[in-house]
């Protein structure tokens, strides 16, 4: 017992001393100013490795050149089961070229651009629906009573589930959410397989009644891609839980972040009002000053070199894409939040390559559909509350943002 606890002492001192182990362990400290130590250590000693053997990197060109490069993929190989905790499907998340391009290639129609913009209009309606319940003469918090509900709404209808409970959704969310700092406990990883079982009854009952009688929605498409490209029906769970999921956790922190900015700089708020056409900009900014997904990591599936280091097969790195997109030497004064910021849309908050988020253009969309309703209707919105940031590492947002007109 004395050499474990002292095993643990020493460990837990390596892990203070590691502000990358530091992250990992939960700190309570705000990441962006550990970022900002690990910029200054990477100064010298490009992608370095944390004392816990991992490397990483805050550099934006070496971000970018892992996430473009065949040299690298989301997992090591081409085995993708049991690497991750808890055996949870991640479908495209967790598959290297050539699967993840088979399996992609039938989805990535339904999210283009093109079909966004016909989507408009549904996600405005969603979005007055939501602000119209909201209260004119108290305080509310924007996170549970609309940036949360939004993109629960607007997936739901455009994957063409009907009949959904939102809370029960909002739990599968947490769940496969929490997941990404890793599986905490028997509780967290019994609540996983239970979202999964769910998931897999939905969708399976989705599937028999869309291939009997096709609609205009995703699900539809995906059946009869499914056909047409011979995609294995568990690939088809995951994928379509993947799509439903993947919008939850993020597009709740883009739009609670842009607001949480707006409002404490208040002369963008007020320019933002004045010009509601500036949403798109501050959009693109709040994705490069406070991106709702902090990093993600590659693994060599060969010798490889990059910045003067060699990764040899397998090695894990950690770009962290918060991080990339405060480089000072891609952005002037990059601790700055401004929604004018001519290259903001250089931000890697959606990552690159292959894995480039596929709900980019949605997620686009519905953060500017939200903050010209949110100025339209509320010139003179502010904070009215305290503010707290949720805890985990990969997903960054605030857990309460309470407003009032
Ligand atoms: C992938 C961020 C919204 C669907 C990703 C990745 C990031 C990301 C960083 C890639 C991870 C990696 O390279 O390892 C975000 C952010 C969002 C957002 C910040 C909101 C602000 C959405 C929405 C959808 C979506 C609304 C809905 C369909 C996906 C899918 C992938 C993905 C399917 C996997 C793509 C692949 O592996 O090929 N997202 N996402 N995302 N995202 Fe998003």
């Amino acid at each position: 017992a004395m050499v474990v606890q002292r095993a643990a002492t020493l460990y837990a001192a390596k892990v203070r001393r590691d502000p990358v182990a530091d992250l990992f362990t939960g700190s309570r400290l705000d990441p962006y100013d550990r970022y900002e130590q690990l910029r200054a250590a990477e100064a010298g000693d490009p992608l370095p490795k944390s004392s816990l053997g991992l490397r990483y990197t805050t550099n934006h060109a070496f971000t970018q050149q892992i996430l473009t490069s065949r040299a690298f993929g989301a997992v090591p190989g081409h085995d993708r089961d049991g690497w991750f905790d808890g055996d949870i499907d991640l479908s495209l998340l967790q598959l290297n070229p050539p699967d993840h391009t088979r399996l992609r290639r039938i989805v990535t129609p339904a999210f283009g651009r093109g079909r966004m913009i016909r989507y408009e209009n549904r996600i405005r309606e969603t979005v007055d629906r939501l602000l119209d319940a909201v209260p004119a003469d108290e305080p509310w918090d924007l996170m549970s009573r609309f940036s949360a509900s939004l993109p629960i709404a607007v997936i739901v209808d455009l994957l063409g589930i009907e009949d959904y409970d939102e809370p029960t959704f909002l739990r599968y969310g947490a769940a496969i959410g929490g997941a990404l700092d890793g599986v905490r406990s028997p509780r967290h990883a019994a609540e996983m397989i239970r979202t999964q079982q769910d998931l897999r009854r939905i969708f399976e009952e989705l599937f028999a009644r869309r291939a009997k009688d096709p609609r205009e929605d995703v699900i539809s498409g995906l059946v009869a891609a499914r056909d047409e490209h011979r995609i294995a029906p568990e690939d088809m769970v995951g994928l379509c839980a993947l799509l439903l999921l993947a919008g939850f956790e993020t597009t709740v922190n883009l739009i609670g972040n842009a607001v949480l900015c707006l409002l404490r700089n208040p002369q963008q708020w007020q320019a933002l009002v004045a010009d509601p056409a500036l949403a798109a900009g501050a959009v693109e900014e709040t994705l490069r000053y406070l991106s709702p997904v902090q990093l993600t990591s590659r693994f060599a599936l060969e010798r490889t070199e990059l910045g003067g280091v060699t990764f040899e097969p397998g090695e894990a790195v950690i770009p962290f894409l918060a991080a990339a997109n405060r480089d000072p030497k891609v952005f002037e004064r990059p601790l700055e939040f401004d929604i004018t910021r001519p290259n903001a849309a250089e931000h890697l908050a959606f990552s690159g390559g292959a894995h480039y988020c596929l709900g980019a253009p949605l997620a686009r969309l519905e953060g500017r559909i939200a903050l010209q309703a949110l100025v339209q209707r509320f010139p003179t919105l502010h904070i009215a509350g305290p503010t707290e940031r949720r805890r985990g590492m990969t997903l960054y947002g605030a857990k309460h943002l309470v407003v009032s007109a």
